[in-house]
């Protein structure tokens, strides 16, 4: 049944207006399935309460791709409700009934991944191979956890007392909010539903304000799938309307528990802000991944490694390396093998077969890349690839970078990023490249290179983060937890860790029984 509030709420009202000022024409891409021009609440698609929209534009070309409501609190409260009259069924499912309509929604995404690979594409820029990758990445996380939901048990603890048992079970805490990050649109908030789903808790999802469309075209499948109303809502929000639409989630009673993925900052600020309501708080924030070449590494793997998992999503990932740290002797065999390399990667439109490296996803991120580097190479560092933006390619686009001689006094030796820029300190010891990798107060992701396996334990039990690569650039997996140490945030997406977040344990004592 429909909460009250929304049976007042002007659904309708979009349909008596012109509606060629909310379906903008986006060309061709009208043509794309799933491209949704609306919001999701209680199993309907609705506009905002004050029917504003803003634009989503693919940051290839500018192109207008859709246009999305700008929705406020209101609509935000909207969500909740319908989230919280969901709840009282939803956390009664079994969770058999929990995983089989998982398992239609995860088969329904699969069946559409083509497409939602193009919409990826589309709003956030990543190339094609990317973005195909990211979706089956990304449905890992609903298969897993419709396995998952299954294994979600209790326990009967050991009893002191003859007459007394003890009973755990775990209930789901109710009511999430799950804010995720433009550069990832699909993984970063399977990961989070997927678990918050299996555990019992029905959910408000606010995706990126960049990237929307993959998370409506997700709701649209769950909805295909069977997943009842008002178990997932999908509210959408510009960037100007981000600050009060989070802090009404922050605030609000009704929500139990808040999972961000982002910036350090906006974690801070969104842990400032639930901590009053003793809200759980999951955050999956930035890092400042170091990249160590030790001697002995084989050099084909460590620069293979590198370019995988810095150019992914042209840097924009939050377990990019940030700084390279190379030992002197293989130092300059590393460098160049990797600049003959980093020479392949063809900048450009993601849609385009070749293309390996897309364009920022906004003007601000761009900003802040260009600022990083020139900053570096004000205090000294030697820039001997590209260096500069990439006007002819487009407005949004920034050469693949090498900068070495990188040193302390430097921002982006301790800022993230989140670019195409390789940054290289060279070290003589292991003792020195420890140092330098613990410096930064953030810890998500470390790699290391190295065939000294007394070596590979050493440095990676010492490394001040949470995952770590070892001759290997790509580590992210459905089963694993995800999730760093110091400012890099609280709590592990993935893996049956990920459950813990959306979980209660309620303890039980049954006393005075006679055997
Ligand atoms: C991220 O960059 O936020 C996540 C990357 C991943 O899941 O591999």
């Amino acid at each position: 049944m429909l909460p009250r509030v929304l049976k007042t709420y002007n659904r309708c009202s979009i349909n008596n207006r012109n509606i060629m000022d909310i379906m903008y024409p986006i060309r061709n891409l009208s043509q794309l399935p799933l491209i949704k021009q609306r919001a999701y609440i209680d199993g309907e698609w609705v506009c905002a309460a004050d029917e504003r929209i803003f634009t989503v534009s693919n940051p290839a070309n500018g192109e207008i791709i859709s246009k999305v409501p700008d929705m406020d609190e209101r609509d935000v409260e909207l969500a909740i409700k319908a989230a919280s009259s969901a709840f009282v069924e939803w956390k009664n499912t079994t969770a058999y009934e929990r995983s089989r309509v998982m398992k239609k929604w995860y088969d329904l995404m699969v069946k559409h991944k083509e497409t939602i690979a193009q919409i990826i594409t589309l709003e956030c820029g990543k190339p094609f191979a990317e973005s195909k990758a990211e979706v089956n990445y990304g449905n890992s996380y609903i298969e897993y956890y419709a396995e998952e939901a299954r294994r979600i048990n209790g326990e009967i603890l050991q009893s002191t007392y003859p007459t007394k048992k003890y009973f755990v079970e775990k209930q789901p805490i109710g009511v999430v909010g799950l804010i995720s990050a433009y550069n990832f649109p699909l993984a970063m908030i399977t990961r989070k539903l997927a678990a918050a789903l299996a555990a019992g808790c029905t959910c408000v999802v606010k995706p990126a304000t960049d990237t929307p469309l993959t998370a409506l075209a997700m709701a649209e499948l769950g909805h295909e799938a069977g997943i009842p109303k008002g178990v997932v809502n999908v509210i959408t929000s510009s960037h100007a309307s981000n600050p009060p639409v989070v802090d009404f989630m922050c605030k609000s009673p009704d929500i139990r528990g808040i999972s961000f993925t982002g910036s350090v900052q906006v974690g801070k600020i969104i842990n400032e802000k639930c901590a009053p309501y003793v809200k759980r708080v999951s955050l999956e924030l930035g890092g400042n991944a170091p990249f160590i070449v030790f001697n002995s590494a084989d050099v084909d793997v460590a620069v293979q490694a590198a370019i995988a998992s810095k150019f992914r999503n042209s840097g924009q990932t939050c377990v990019a390396p940030n700084r390279f740290l190379v030992q002197d002797g293989i130092y300059d065999c590393f460098v160049d093998n990797l600049i003959v390399e980093m020479r392949k990667l063809k900048m450009g439109d993601g849609s385009q077969g070749d293309v390996k490296i897309g364009p920022m996803i906004n003007a601000a991120q761009l900003e802040k890349v260009r600022q990083l580097v020139d900053d570096a190479i004000s205090k000294g560092a030697n820039c001997i690839l590209g260096g500069k933006r990439a006007p002819l390619v487009g407005d949004l686009y920034y050469e693949p970078t090498v900068l070495t001689d990188v040193r302390e006094t430097m921002k982006l030796y301790m800022e993230e990023i989140f670019g195409p820029v390789v940054s290289i300190v060279k070290f003589r010891t292991e003792e020195e490249s420890l140092f330098i990798a613990n410096q930064p107060d953030v810890g998500l992701a470390g790699y290391i290179f190295s065939s000294d396996i007394s070596q590979i334990f050493r440095v990676s039990k010492n490394l001040e983060v949470g995952m770590v690569g070892v001759n290997e650039g790509i580590i992210s997996a459905a089963e694993v937890p995800f999730g760093g140490v110091k400012k890099s945030g609280i709590g592990r997406e993935g893996g049956h860790n990920g459950i813990e977040d959306y979980i209660d344990y309620k303890y039980v004592c049954i006393g005075n029984l006679r055997f």
